[in-house]
C-alpha cells in the first residue's frame, strides 16, 4: 500500500527502474553503487552502518518524507553539495511523485543490527545478556552475535560491496 498517496505507486515502479535501480537495491544489507532502499520513506537519512555516505548525508540529519526527497530526487547536488549520487536530474515535478509514492511502498522488517551494523540472530538476542555460572550462558551476548553461521542472510553487508 502506498503511504503517500500524490503520486502512483505502478508508474512509480517504472520509473524506479530505469532512473534508480541500477544504483539502488531494495534488500537491506546489499547495497551496489547506492544504498539499498528498503523502508527509506520516513527513515533517518544515511542511517545504513554499512554503506560510506557523503559528509553532506552524513551531516543532514532529517528524514526521508515527501518534502526531503523530492528536492533531492529531482537535483539532490543542488541539496548535497558534495554527495556522491550522480543520478540525472529528474525535473518532471509528477514523475517524482510517482516514485515517491512508490518508495513509500517499500516495506519489509530489518534484522535488528548490533553497534558496528551487524545483524542480530534473533536467537542470540533472545538469550539472557547477563552472564550466569553455566558454560553455555557464560560467555557474553556479543561474542555469540559474532559467531553467526555462514547463511546468506547472516553474513555481515558489508561482504557483499
Ligand atoms: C548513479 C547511481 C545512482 C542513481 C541512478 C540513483 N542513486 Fe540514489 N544514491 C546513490 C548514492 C551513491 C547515494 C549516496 C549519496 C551520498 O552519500 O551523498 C544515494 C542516496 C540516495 C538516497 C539517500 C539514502 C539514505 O540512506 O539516506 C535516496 C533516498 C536515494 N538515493 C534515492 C534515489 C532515487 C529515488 C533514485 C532514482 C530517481 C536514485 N536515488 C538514483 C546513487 C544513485
Amino acid at each position: 500500500m502506498s503511504v503517500y498517496e500524490a503520486g502512483d505507486a505502478k508508474r512509480g515502479q517504472l520509473i524506479y527502474e530505469e532512473a534508480c535501480a541500477q544504483c539502488h537495491q531494495l534488500t537491506p544489507g546489499l547495497n551496489k553503487k547506492g544504498p539499498q532502499l528498503m523502508n527509506i520513506y520516513g527513515a533517518k537519512s544515511a542511517q545504513l552502518a554499512d554503506f560510506d555516505y557523503s559528509d553532506g548525508l552524513k551531516a543532514a540529519g532529517w528524514e526521508w518524507t515527501a518534502e526531503k526527497l523530492d528536492p533531492y530526487i529531482e537535483d539532490n547536488e543542488k541539496v548535497i553539495t558534495d554527495s556522491k549520487m550522480l543520478a540525472d536530474p529528474m525535473p518532471d515535478a509528477s514523475e517524482r511523485a510517482d516514485v515517491i509514492a512508490y518508495l513509500s511502498t517499500l516495506r519489509a522488517p530489518v534484522p535488528a543490527l548490533d553497534e558496528e551494523g551487524f545483524p542480530i540472530n534473533d536467537a542470540d538476542a533472545a538469550k539472557p545478556s547477563v552472564a550466569t555460572d553455566k558454560d553455555e550462558q557464560s560467555k557474553p551476548l556479543r561474542d555469540e552475535a559474532l559467531e553467526i553461521p555462514a547463511g546468506a542472510e547472516n553474513k555481515p553487508a558489508a561482504d557483499f560491496q
